[in-house]
């Protein structure tokens, strides 16, 4: 098997299994440019780490091969791959100071002392700790051993750089300082990077593209924009921010809309215009993906192609927006999401609304993803609820 010239790294169809029945990582194609920032985002036992470990070459495929510049990496020899690894659960030489921990990947690699010294110095300069070189990893806080972790990855200067959920064990705050660092420092530096997370919002903020990942598969791959604004499955649309899913067959389709009855079947239908992603056909069951945030309250006559009676549960205030439980169309908590700005005409529960969308804001999905009637958001991005009417703004 001979590797595409373009790709820097490329997985061609590989997979995994670790007991010689389950499948770790199936049918795993994956190809990236020189430079590129590509993030494997998926939930815990999906095979992220057992894909940088093939890549790293701590593990073998069992199926498929994987290129480095255009070889096998199984016929790279170890020294010889050029990998800079960052694994959460590869802490830092615990007895040697910060300088000797970066100094030790050159030193293996047989670089002269003189030069060790200065790229050692040019590696905790790019991650400002040229003060703590003389540190141990004990005498710094988590942000900081972290921070020399990602400077003894880069120290000599690696083709590719892997990283396996770098920031898991650091507080909010600092996540997000590092998560900006690391990305700068990968932008600066034009180095190759193939990032694991399990945190949606990272992935997002770093990434050039994020390979969406479920039971060992790539779900979709594509730019965080793209993957927001046209998830192509279920479980990307509820795994990238939220989606209220509406469960529906397919009455009428053409290839810019489809006509979706999402009603209970008993009694009248219940028509919704959506866009076709998944389907393509009259009669198909369908999962209807609708972002709380494109959801317009109480639109202006005519403005929208889907327009329907709802009544308003709960509203949850946001800060900068406000959140309403609302039932529509039979279901509920349909969420909508209305931004905290003046005259965004607040609501109370109990109130019947009417609620808008777009076509193009309503994605005829695959009927099989996750069964959830919406994903929630992660709680940690909410601030302490008050659902009393006292919170309401005053009404105008
Ligand atoms: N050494 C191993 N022996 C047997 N099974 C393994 C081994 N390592 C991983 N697995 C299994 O392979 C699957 C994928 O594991 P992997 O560690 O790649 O997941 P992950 O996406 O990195 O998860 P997490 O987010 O929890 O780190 C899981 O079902 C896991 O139990
Ligand atoms: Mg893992």
């Amino acid at each position: 098997m001979k590797s595409a010239a373009d790709a820097f790294v490329e997985f061609a169809q590989v997979g995994k299994s670790y007991d010689g029945h389950t499948l770790a990582v199936e049918d795993f194609n994956l190809r990236i440019p020189q430079g590129e920032f590509v993030t494997l985002l998926g939930p815990s036992g999906c095979g992220k780490t057992t894909c940088l470990k093939m890549l790293a070459g701590f593990e073998h495929p069992t199926a498929g091969e994987i290129f480095l510049k255009g070889q096998p990496v199984g016929q790279i020899r170890a020294h010889k791959r050029n990998i800079g690894v960052v694994f959460q659960q590869y802490a830092l030489f615990p007895h040697m100071t910060v300088a000797e921990n970066l100094a030790f990947p050159l030193q293996a690699r047989r670089v002269p002392a003189q030069q060790v010294a200065a790229s050692v110095a040019r590696a905790l300069d790019m991650v400002q700790l040229s003060d703590f070189a003389d540190r141990l990893p004990g005498q710094m806080s988590g942000g900081q051993q972290q921070r020399a972790a990602i400077a003894r990855a880069l120290v000599f200067e690696p083709d590719i750089v892997l990283m396996d959920e770098p920031l898991g064990a650091l507080d909010r705050r600092l996540r997000e300082e590092m998560q900006y660092e690391i990305r700068r420092l990968q932008q600066r530096l034009g180095v190759t990077m193939l990032y694991v997370t399990h945190d949606q919002g990272e992935a997002m903020a770093m990434s050039d593209r994020v390979a969406v990942m479920s039971e060992g598969r790539i779900q979709q791959i594509a730019s965080p924009e793209v993957l927001y604004e046209e998830p192509e499955r279920v479980f990307v649309a509820t795994f990238i921010g939220e989606n209220n899913l509406l469960d529906g067959r397919v009455v009428e389709w053409d290839a810019a809309s489809c006509r979706v009855d999402v009603g209970d079947g008993a009694g009248e239908p219940a028509i919704v215009q959506a866009f076709p992603v998944a389907v393509d056909g009259a009669g198909q069951p369908t999962k209807l993906a609708i972002r709380p945030e494109r959801v317009a309250l109480n639109p202006p006559t005519g403005s929208y192609s889907n327009v329907f009676d709802a009544k308003v549960l709960d509203m949850i205030f946001m800060g900068d927006h406000l959140r309403l439980h609302t039932e529509v169309l039979g279901r509920a908590p349909f969420i909508v999401k209305i931004p905290n700005i003046v005259g965004h005409g607040a609501v109370l529960p109990g109130d019947t609304v009417q609620l808008g969308w777009l076509v193009t804001d309503c994605r005829a999905l695959d009927a099989t993803g996750s069964a959830s009637a919406y994903s929630a958001a992660p709680e940690q991005d909410r601030v302490p609820i008050a659902t009393s009417t006292e919170t309401a703004p005053a009404r105008g």
